[in-house]
């Protein structure tokens, strides 16, 4: 077991393990090959009919994977072929795609090219990974997020984008698709992540010139404040680009952000609220940064030495464990596991209700922590 837990979590793990399996089959029987986002009166509706390139469409797919994988049953493989089927319109229609093609893509094609070797999932995957890489500003060193007027802004959600660069450098032996991916994630070591171990969500750049302008609020509480998700991304994504790079000064940044998050799990029993430096009320909290951030901090734990892997292994328990016990829904007969996800402070209607990657990170973690789980990333 490469996370050296103890027998009685072990034992959790597999009791989480049963009424997971139980309930995502029955889900998947019933739902087949949508795009869920939240689910309204405990049904999903297809995100994929409203809005085909929302950057939350791969996860239920990647859920699936994650499943068959787990249990070679064939009920999810062939819902999760028929979402990437589905999302060759957003490919070849390059309508609304940005950089979470990462997301999208890695969850769909390239995971099913790496459990089934499909060649037509390969290239979408390669596909993916070239509208990735054309997203590059060589001036200011990072991928842009998003279009047009907002060409100029980066944020720290692209380092989970990255592992469709990496991939795609070692499936076509070309290192340029490696180069971009390490230069993004310098200009986030740079001009995104603070030295105290909190980080931005967002800079902005003057994209003609790559000069530095600001680095404005996004989906946390304010500039200057502290989006636990966009923490989570950066633990989980550093761990990655030291994963794929041996670069010790990416494993640092994870080791320095995973510090500051552990700190504030263990001042609110171990639940993130959407912003770590949020006023005290209302209390607004986040699931899905948690069990993200677990993801993350167990991605850490494995390239760090022995006598370090405890903080983040238990850390990531306890997140795991709050979760479970204050926030799952294990009825099979009720879309979504996990309740109080919120996708941003300011937005009610998305606000501490069940989001799909909130059940994608925690069937990740129990299923890493029984290692069972394959590197979707
Ligand atoms: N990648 C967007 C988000 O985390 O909400």
């Amino acid at each position: 077991m490469r996370y050296g837990i103890e027998k009685e979590t072990l034992n959790w793990a597999e009791s989480v393990w049963e009424k997971l399996e139980i309930k995502l089959e029955a889900e998947c029987r019933r739902l087949g090959s949508i795009m869920p986002y939240v689910p309204v009166d405990g049904r999903y509706e297809d995100m994929g009919k409203r809005e085909l390139a929302a950057w939350t469409n791969g996860f239920y797919s990647g859920m699936l994977w994650q499943m068959y994988h787990a249990t070679g049953k064939g009920c999810y493989k062939d819902a999760a072929t028929g979402i990437e089927e589905r999302l060759d319109e957003a490919l070849t229609s390059f309508t609304k795609l940005d950089h979470d093609v990462g997301f999208l893509w890695l969850h769909t094609a390239v995971a099913d090219y790496r459990l089934t070797g499909s060649k037509g999932s390969r290239a979408r995957g390669l596909h993916a990974a070239g509208i990735l890489a054309g997203r590059y500003n060589p001036k200011g060193r990072y991928i842009k997020a998003w279009n047009g007027e907002r060409a100029g802004v980066a944020i720290v959600d692209c380092l989970m984008n990255l592992p469709l660069l990496y991939w795609a450098a070692e499936e076509q032996h070309d290192s340029a698709y490696r180069q971009i991916a390490v230069n993004h994630t310098d200009t986030v070591l740079n001009y995104i992540l603070r030295p105290d171990g909190s980080c931005n969500h967002m800079v902005e750049f003057d994209p003609a010139t790559g000069e530095y302008l600001d680095n404005p609020g996004g989906q946390g509480y304010e500039s200057g404040s502290s989006w636990s998700r966009g923490q989570a991304w950066a633990i989980y994504g550093m761990s990655l680009a030291y994963r794929y790079t041996g670069n010790e000064v990416y494993l640092d940044a994870a080791k320095r952000v995973a510090h500051y998050v552990c700190a504030n799990l263990a001042i609110h029993d171990d639940i993130p609220l959407i912003d770590f430096r949020a006023p005290a009320q209302p209390v607004y909290y986040d699931t899905t940064a948690g069990v993200c951030a677990a993801c993350g901090l167990l991605e850490l734990s494995e390239h760090v030495r022995y006598l370090e892997k405890d903080l983040y292994v238990k850390s990531a328990v306890r997140c795991l464990k709050a979760v479970t016990d204050r926030f799952c829904q294990w009825n099979p007969d009720i879309d979504s596991v996990v309740s109080c996800g919120s996708a941003r402070y300011d937005r009610e209607s998305d606000r501490q209700v069940p989001i799909i990657y909130g059940d994608y990170f925690l069937t990740e973690g129990i299923l890493r922590l029984l290692d069972r789980d394959f590197l979707i990333w």
